[in-house]
């Protein structure tokens, strides 16, 4: 885990901790068919992933977590509570993301999404994000069945020296 990162949160950002993860995971069961588990959550905490809440006190508006390669970001969970939707928190945590991506030396932003996440898809490509291939079968889908992910990704400028 990157120093910088842990010096450098956004307005009303802070770091996930394990006491988080039960206001973490009511979000996650409610906007996803397919949730992350418990143990998800935990093992990230764990791992030391790049793990961040939207937050006001206790009261968790959104979520992001990444895991941070030599030179690159893996965007692995991105969340926004449903009644918190659509007022721009996403795009906010993004913007949070891409500057704590250039302050770590990264220069590449990556993401899997379900293929039929219009909404997710929209706000990524209306971010900056490029569509780069698939992966076949990637996410579990109703009846048993798998679905496609898109691969999108995201150059950084290379970080201004006292940015
Ligand atoms: C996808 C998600 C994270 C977006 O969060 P959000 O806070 O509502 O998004 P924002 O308000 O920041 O909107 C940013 C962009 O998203 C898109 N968007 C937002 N609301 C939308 C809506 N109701 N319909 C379609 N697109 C929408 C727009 O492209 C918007 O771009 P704009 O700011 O230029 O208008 C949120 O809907 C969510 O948590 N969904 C469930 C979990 C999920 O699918 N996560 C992504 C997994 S890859």
């Amino acid at each position: 885990m990157s120093a910088c990162l842990a010096e450098c949160p956004g307005p009303g950002l802070r770091r996930m901790q394990v006491p988080d993860v039960e206001a973490v995971l009511a979000i996650e069961n409610a906007v996803y068919e397919f949730p992350w588990s418990r143990g998800n959550f935990i093992d990230s905490l764990a791992a030391g992933y790049e793990a961040w809440l939207l937050a006001e006190g206790t009261t968790v508006t959104g979520y992001f977590l990444a895991l941070q390669g030599v030179d690159e970001m893996h965007l692995l969970n991105i969340s926004v509570a449903p009644g918190q939707q659509g007022r721009g928190h996403a795009r906010a945590m993004l913007d949070v993301l891409c500057r704590l991506c250039r302050q770590a030396g990264c220069l590449q932003l990556w993401l899997e999404v379900r293929q039929s996440n219009e909404r997710a898809r929209a706000l990524y490509r209306r971010y900056g994000f490029t569509e780069v291939g698939q992966r076949r079968a990637y996410y579990p889908a109703a009846n048993g069945l798998r679905e496609d992910a898109v691969l999108m990704s995201l150059q950084l400028p290379a970080q201004e020296v006292g940015a």
